[in-house]
């Protein structure tokens, strides 16, 4: 038992430890990445992610991830396939590093990001089948005029990058709609994320079930978020609403979503 336990874990830390340092030093700002750490406060054993993981037991980070660190917007499930019962876990950040709150210890089975798979604040949505970014997922950069298998099922989703998106009732972008734009921003050494959070439809005005369409820009007369004005960069940037605004100093975000 302690024979197999010790040949586990030292093929553990083989697996962790060439987890990517190289690219840790040689990446680029704004490379999107977490960490991945097994106690809290970047502590303990580490994996560094730069994909989708739907099974956290692949490479041994099943049930053990604590804090993290990262660019990004990135999601815990506490089952795998990106499905949770209970609580999902969000880290959004540039180069940060934060620590959960203890419900979210030691329960992550896949973690996901959001955003575009190439620049970390490309113009991108992620439409999600379940309420808090969960389950299976539309994601694109580009207009759809319809979801395919995914019409009438989106019940969250999260938009980055500075362009608005209008999601639409109607097929062929008709019908009632929303323009979405990001409400919160991020900006850490010159690197920028713009985002925003939908954890259910009704929090945009739309119906559980109801989009069919989307279209790059805004489209609509119902406005949610706002688009940031000036010039991009480091140092503190201010929203155009009175949504939440981050502190200058305040990089990071680790929050808990109750399901
Ligand atoms: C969407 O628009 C295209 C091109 O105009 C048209 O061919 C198609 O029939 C339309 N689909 C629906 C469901 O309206
Ligand atoms: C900020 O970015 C510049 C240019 O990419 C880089 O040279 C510098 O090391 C960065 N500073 C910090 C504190 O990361
Ligand atoms: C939205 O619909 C899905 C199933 O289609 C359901 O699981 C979910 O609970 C609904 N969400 C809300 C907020 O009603
Ligand atoms: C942002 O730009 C818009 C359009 O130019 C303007 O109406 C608005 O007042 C600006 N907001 C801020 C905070 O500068």
């Amino acid at each position: 038992m302690m024979t197999l336990f010790c040949a586990i874990w030292s093929s553990f830390l083989v697996l962790a430890s060439s987890s990517p340092i190289e690219k840790e030093i040689t990446r680029a700002d704004d490379l999107r990445y977490l960490i991945g750490y097994s106690e809290p406060y970047s502590t303990g054993v580490s994996y560094t992610f730069t994909e989708y993981v739907p099974d956290l037991s692949v490479v041994m980070m099943d049930d053990i991830i604590d804090s993290v660190c990262g660019t990004g917007l990135w999601i815990l499930y506490d089952s795998i396939n990106y499905d949770s019962n209970h609580e999902v876990c969000v880290y959004e950040g540039v180069n940060g590093c934060g620590t959960w709150d203890t419900f979210c210890w030691n329960v992550g089975s896949s973690l996901r990001y959001a955003g575009s798979p190439s620049g970390i604040n490309n113009d991108y949505y992620n439409l999600y089948k379940g309420t808090t970014l969960r389950g299976e997922e539309f994601r694109g950069a580009t207009d759809a005029a319809d979801l395919g298998i995914f019409d009438l099922t989106i019940s969250s989703l999260v938009v980055t990058g500075q362009s608005a998106w209008t999601f639409y009732e109607g097929l062929n972008f008709s019908g009632s709609a929303v323009c979405v734009y990001a409400d919160q921003h991020i900006s850490n050494n010159g690197t920028d994320l713009d985002f925003i959070h939908v954890l259910a439809l009704s929090e945009i005005g739309l119906p559980n079930n109801s989009i069919r369409s989307v279209k790059r820009g805004c489209h609509a007369e119902r406005v949610v978020g706002a688009p940031l004005n000036g010039t991009r960069g480091g140092g503190k940037t201010s929203m155009t609403s009175a949504t939440e605004e981050m502190d200058a100093m305040s990089i990071t975000r680790v929050h808990t979503v109750h399901v």
